[in-house]
């Protein structure tokens, strides 16, 4: 792949109006999902739903990719044509987790940090073969007394910065994902001062192992109270204490945010997405990557269901449409009974 491509696949993946399906929960994040709406997580129940989601008539309207797991990325259709061929066949990219979770990272106060930078290499070419185009790896940064730690923040900044450079090289565009959570009653104006030293951080280390920020994109989470937090900020100061954060420290060469939606409502992440880009001039597309706000309501309508795939797929459509808006900044609370 050249750089060409890596920089095209990127503009695509934010092209207007468009965004990401994450749809890349690892076996054991599914299945609690699953377990949590009474339904058995076998490889075929985790294949029939995927085949759901990544085949809602019209998706490619407003999903520019999907990120995969390991496990679907090897599926195919009922058909028997493999997912990766499938959405590349309807106009939606493949992409492909690529982190091996987190884990506790030593010497800190229940802090973490993610692995999977061995044998990266060869699987990025293995999941180049098998279609992908773009990747993800997910940071976590907890808010705590006294944490984050330095030791937290660099740590997995420099692996992200690895990671990002190992994909570059291997033809996939990496997506760089810190996220730092929502857990606990932290203030609205700590996520703040927390995301802004863990972005600085981040792009300290994207320079430092020669990554090229034209060729990646940014997965960062909104700056939100945490949700146990006495009080939560309005959408409109959500919206803009977010952008103020991204505009102080993620470079324009950056071609696009795609936000991640942390356990958001799904109406209220769509709500938060279109306030920032309400008459904005941003120096980058700032759309979506969401998981649980673009899925949540098509999850609940299957149930593990055969006979309710098509209701479902109306679902994701519908919050796909309503993302899709609001990256344009044209949603409206009507566009949910549409
Ligand atoms: O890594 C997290 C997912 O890609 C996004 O999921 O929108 O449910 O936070 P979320």
């Amino acid at each position: 792949m050249t750089a060409n491509e890596l920089e095209s696949t990127a503009k695509a993946l934010v092209a207007d109006g468009r965004g990401i399906l994450a749809a890349d929960e690892s076996v054991a994040t599914i299945s609690k999902r699953f377990a949590n709406l009474g339904i058995e997580s076998t490889p075929e129940t985790r294949r029939a739903y995927r085949q759901t989601l990544l085949t809602t008539p019209g998706i490619s309207e407003f999903i520019s990719g999907a990120i995969l797991y390991d496990e679907t990325i090897r599926q195919s259709t009922k058909e028997g044509k493999p997912f990766p061929q499938a959405l590349e066949e309807s106009g939606v990219i493949p992409g492909i987790k690529v982190d091996t979770g987190a884990k506790d990272l030593a010497k800190t106060q229940g802090e973490k940090v993610t692995e999977g930078l061995d044998g990266l290499k060869e699987r990025v070419a293995e999941y180049y073969q098998l279609g992908a185009r773009f990747a993800k790896w997910r940071a976590v940064i907890t808010i705590g007394d006294n944490i984050p730690s330095y030791a937290c923040l660099n740590a997995n900044a420099n692996a992200l910065a690895r990671y990002a450079a190992i994909c570059q090289e291997g033809g996939l565009v990496p997506i760089v994902e810190p996220e730092v959570l929502m857990d606990g009653s932290h203030s609205f104006e700590r996520c703040f001062d927390v995301t802004s030293k863990t972005l600085s951080i981040v792009f300290e280390q994207l320079r430092a192992q020669n990554v090229t920020l034209e060729h990646m994109l940014l997965k960062p989470s909104m700056i939100v109270a945490g949700k146990d937090a006495p009080r939560q900020a309005s959408v409109s100061e959500v919206a803009s204490a977010t952008v103020t954060c991204y505009l102080r420290n993620v470079p324009a060469a950056v071609p696009g945010i795609v936000l991640l939606s942390g356990g958001q409502a799904d109406q209220l992440a769509t709500e938060h997405l279109n306030a920032m880009n309400t008459g904005a001039n941003l120096p980058w597309k700032l759309t979506y990557s969401y998981g649980r706000a673009l899925q949540d309501s098509a999850l609940s309508t299957w149930a593990g269901n055969d006979a309710n795939v098509e209701k479902a797929q109306k679902a994701l459509y519908l919050r796909a449409k309503c993302n899709s808006a609001a990256a344009k900044g044209v949603y409206t609370k009507e566009m949910e009974n549409s």
